[in-house]
């Protein structure tokens, strides 16, 4: 079974949040006033069971476990082993990196197949800004610790944002060098309910980081699109990994979106950028939970947008509630 949405897109990637909290505060991410409470009724390692069977039966072939910072559910390894069990092949996480070490071998043992990193900055104090606090020393144990236990491959996520994180883009890009470190800049989007003006002069198109990196390195040599990743992969002439753009802002990529959203508090999201949300929470408690949970996938794909929103305006949600 494929399941197609109203404008022919195949839908078959899921980004499953399973926690609000998060132990960082990144300031594109996370305002201060956000709820960090875990609120009852949160998604539990059977309704994870639940909702992955019913998109499994739709097709689903990958699913992203994120927060919040997922890592800060104990119940996480359990999750990722009832993906495995369903027999989901392409299992990941987006992570900070801040508790990976710790939990690394529990969550490979579960399944977990390979991760993405936010690592806006190299510079400690860069990254401690953006962070409110994070350590970013944490971030490369957490590259060590993936390369050890063979979770390739490792993404890592700059959120780049003018003020804060120009002067990192050749540091960062130079990750790419040696390592087979796929480093990608993102657009930043206005998914913080930040001052539209503030946000405005924050904003960096990724064609100008590239023209940066161009200007350090010499000319990119293209690489072909992992389609159904959002990124325009290059790489510098010679190294091992690969630099990308994700140009969200600037060069939407709705058309090719292959995606639905659970947020942790049970609601389906069919669209980033759009405040659209089914609250499917009853679903979950019918007696037969998976045929009412693939009624529930297949009306939230029936109202997928064709595009989303990406221009300042007030959300109901931000970001570290939706989950990336
Ligand atoms: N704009 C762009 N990317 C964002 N992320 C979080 N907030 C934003 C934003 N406002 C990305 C981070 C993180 C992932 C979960 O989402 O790179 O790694």
């Amino acid at each position: 079974m494929k399941l197609f949405d109203n404008y022919g897109r195949l839908i078959k990637d899921l980004r499953l949040s399973v926690t609000p909290r998060c132990n960082l505060h990144c300031l594109y991410c996370h305002p201060l006033d956000w709820e960090m409470t875990e609120p009852p009724g949160t998604i539990s390692v059977e309704d994870v069971r639940n909702f992955l069977g019913a998109m499994r039966l739709l097709g689903l072939e990958s699913v992203r476990f994120t927060g919040g910072e997922p890592l800060v559910r104990k119940e996480l390894p359990e999750m990722i082993a009832a993906a495995r069990e369903l027999g989901i092949e392409d299992i990941a996480i987006t992570t900070n990196g801040m508790l990976f070490k710790r939990k690394a071998k529990e969550l490979k043992d579960a399944g977990l197949k390979r991760m993405n990193l936010s690592m806006d900055s190299v510079t400690p104090e860069v990254f401690r800004t953006m962070t409110r606090g994070g350590d970013v020393r944490r971030v490369w144990e957490a590259i060590e610790t993936a390369f050890e236990l063979g979770l390739g491959p490792v993404k890592l996520n700059a959120v780049m944002i003018r003020g804060m994180n120009e002067g990192e883009v050749i540091p960062l890009a130079l990750l790419s060098l040696d390592k087979p470190l796929h480093v990608r800049f993102l657009e930043y989007m206005h998914l913080d309910n930040s001052n539209p003006e503030l946000y405005r002069q924050r904003f960096i198109a990724g064609s100008e980081t590239k023209t940066v990196i161009e200007r350090h390195f010499g000319p990119l040599e293209k690489l072909e699109d992992d389609p159904s990743a959002p990124a325009r992969l290059y790489r510098i002439p010679g190294a091992v990994g690969t630099v990308g753009f994700i140009n969200p802002v600037m060069e939407p990529f709705c058309s090719n979106c292959s995606r639905l959203r659970l947020t942790s508090d049970k609601k389906l999201r069919p669209c980033l950028l759009t405040d659209l949300e089914m609250d499917i929470a009853w679903a979950f408690e019918a007696p037969n939970p998976l045929e009412a949970l693939v009624d529930a996938i297949l009306i939230a794909t029936d109202r997928k947008p064709a595009f989303g929103n990406t221009l300042p305006t007030l959300r109901e949600r931000v970001m570290v509630g939706i989950g990336g």
